[in-house]
């Protein structure tokens, strides 16, 4: 049987690529308010705003191309079994040739009404606009999870890490629960590896592997490889 590894991602992984992430100097969260642009309450009081938010975040996404921890990460399909679990919700991962994602937060490139229906339509890079409706006649809104929503795909992901052999965490603050908690399901013996610029509390029994994404990355996998 092929051993096993899940790849937990977030937003520094993109970092790369050209996409923001939300903590950092520069991050989405330091110059916008997520309770107005990320959250049900500022969805009602100004749809308009949200919309055009998330409007120039897919185009910028769309427009963006895997880097070398996205394609380093994909390559370990050739001898592993490999389940990516990831925060972001650009698709670098499939179009890097991932091919098992788990968007726990949702995908930019997807749409959704604001009704009962959960049925998903995708968009890739395309805007939505006030005024377009669901097949149930309700406006469309971003297939992203929102603060204080629920997020997705959670005890299939917690097996999966339970499960691995190897955890590599990526580019992620660790800040945002439940997603955040998923290290905590990695086996004792596990090889774990935590990659990100800086960490201030590294969980228990992962080497941390301070640098960039694009370095860093692809030198752990080709150890994997060997
Ligand atoms: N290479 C590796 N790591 C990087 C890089 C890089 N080039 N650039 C930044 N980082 C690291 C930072 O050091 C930080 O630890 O990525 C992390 C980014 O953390 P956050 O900005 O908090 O982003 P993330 O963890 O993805 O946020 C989690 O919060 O706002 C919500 O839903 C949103 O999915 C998101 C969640």
């Amino acid at each position: 049987m092929r051993a096993r590894i899940v790849i937990l991602s977030g937003s520094g992984l993109s970092a790369e690529s050209g996409l923001p992430t939300f903590r950092d100097a520069a991050g989405l969260w330091r110059q916008h308010s997520w309770q107005d642009l990320a959250s049900p309450e500022g969805w009602r009081k100004n749809p308009a705003l949200v919309l055009e938010f998330y409007n120039e975040r897919r185009a910028k996404a769309w427009a963006a191309q895997p880097n070398a921890a996205h394609l380093a990460i994909a390559t370990l399909e050739t001898k592993f079994d490999v389940a990516v679990v990831t925060q972001n919700v650009d698709s670098l991962h499939e179009r890097a040739g991932s091919t098992k994602v788990l968007h726990v937060h949702g995908e930019l490139a997807f749409a959704r009404g604001t009704g009962t229906s959960r049925r998903r339509y995708r968009i890739d890079g395309a805007p939505i606009e006030l005024g377009q409706h669901c097949n149930e006649g309700t406006q469309l809104r971003p297939d992203i999870v929102w603060f204080g929503e629920e997020t997705r795909h959670m005890d299939t992901a917690r097996e999966l890490v339970a499960a691995a052999d190897k955890v590599l965490v990526v580019g992620t603050s660790l800040s945002v629960y439940p997603a955040a908690s998923l290290v905590d399901a990695a086996r004792e013996d596990a090889d774990k590896v935590l990659n990100s610029l800086e960490m201030d509390e590294v969980p228990r029994g992962f080497r941390f592997l301070a640098g960039p994404a694009t370095r860093v990355v692809p030198r752990i996998i080709k150890e994997w490889l060997r």
